[in-house]
C-alpha cells in the first residue's frame, strides 16, 4: 500500500495532479493507494509538549492526524509532494512531518540520542516539489526539507521529481513530461517496496 499526500492550498492544482500521475503509476504497477490532500484535514502543529515520548503516540491532540497516522505506519510506500512556498514547503507540509515526531525514540542523554519506530521495516518514499521560478536553487530548501525528516524517520528516498516554471493552477497537465516522470516514479515505488 501507498500513501499519497500533497500539501498544497490549492484542490487540483500542479501537487494534486502531480500526486494523481505517481499514484496512477503505482495502479499500473498493481499497487493501491490511498490519496490524501493535506488542505482536507484540521490538524495542529506539535507543540513539542514531548508526551509522545512515554506514550509512543500523539496524545495532544485528537485532529486530522489522529487520521493519518493508521496510514503512515501501514503503508510501505509514501509519497510527499509540496509546492514551493518562500523557498520551502508548505505549513501544511511541516506541520505533517513535525507531527511524526510521536514515532522517535529518545535516550536521557544530552543531546538526546534518537532512533523512528519506523526504521527498519524497509519503508521508501517519493518526494516531489513544484516551483514557479526557473532555477533549481528557487525551490530553496524544498526537496531538503521533504528528504532530510523522511530519511531520519527512516525511509528510503527512491525518487525525487522537482519540477520548475509552474505557475498557474493545474498546469502541470499540459506538460506531459511531467506527468510521464511521475507516472515513472509511482512505477518505481510500487517495484520497489514489493522487491
Ligand atoms: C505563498 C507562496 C509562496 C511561493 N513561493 C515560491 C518560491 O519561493 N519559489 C517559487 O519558485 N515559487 C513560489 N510560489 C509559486 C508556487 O510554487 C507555484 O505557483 C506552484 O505551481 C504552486 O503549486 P500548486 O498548484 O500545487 O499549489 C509561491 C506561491 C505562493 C502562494
Amino acid at each position: 500500500m501507498i500513501l499519497g499526500i500533497e500539501g498544497s492550498p490549492r484542490n487540483k492544482g500542479n501537487s494534486h495532479k502531480m500526486l494523481t500521475a505517481v499514484l496512477a503509476g503505482a495502479q499500473e504497477a498493481g499497487t493501491m493507494s490511498h490519496e490524501v490532500h493535506l488542505r482536507d484535514y484540521k490538524y495542529e502543529p506539535c507543540v513539542g509538549c514531548e508526551r509522545c515520548r512515554k506514550a509512543k503516540a500523539c496524545t495532544q491532540f485528537k485532529d486530522g492526524m489522529t487520521l493519518l497516522y493508521p496510514h503512515i505506519e501501514q503503508a510501505q510506500g509514501l509519497v510527499l509532494i509540496s509546492p514551493v512556498h518562500n523557498y520551502n514547503v508548505t505549513a501544511w507540509v511541516k506541520a505533517f512531518l513535525d507531527r511524526m515526531y510521536c514515532y522517535y525514540d529518545f535516550t536521557d542523554t544530552r543531546p538526546r540520542g534518537w532512533a523512528s519506530r519506523l526504521a527498519g521495516q524497509g519503508k521508501k518514499a517519493v518526494i516531489g516539489a513544484i516551483a514557479e521560478q526557473a532555477e533549481k536553487k528557487d525551490m530553496g530548501f524544498t526537496l531538503d526539507a521533504m528528504r532530510l525528516p523522511l530519511e531520519a524517520f527512516g525511509y528510503e528516498v527512491v525518487t525525487e521529481l522537482p519540477v520548475l516554471r509552474l505557475f498557474d493552477r493545474g498546469i502541470i497537465a499540459q506538460h506531459e513530461e511531467h506527468l510521464e516522470r511521475a507516472r515513472y516514479a509511482g512505477r518505481d515505488l510500487a517495484a520497489a517496496i514489493s522487491a
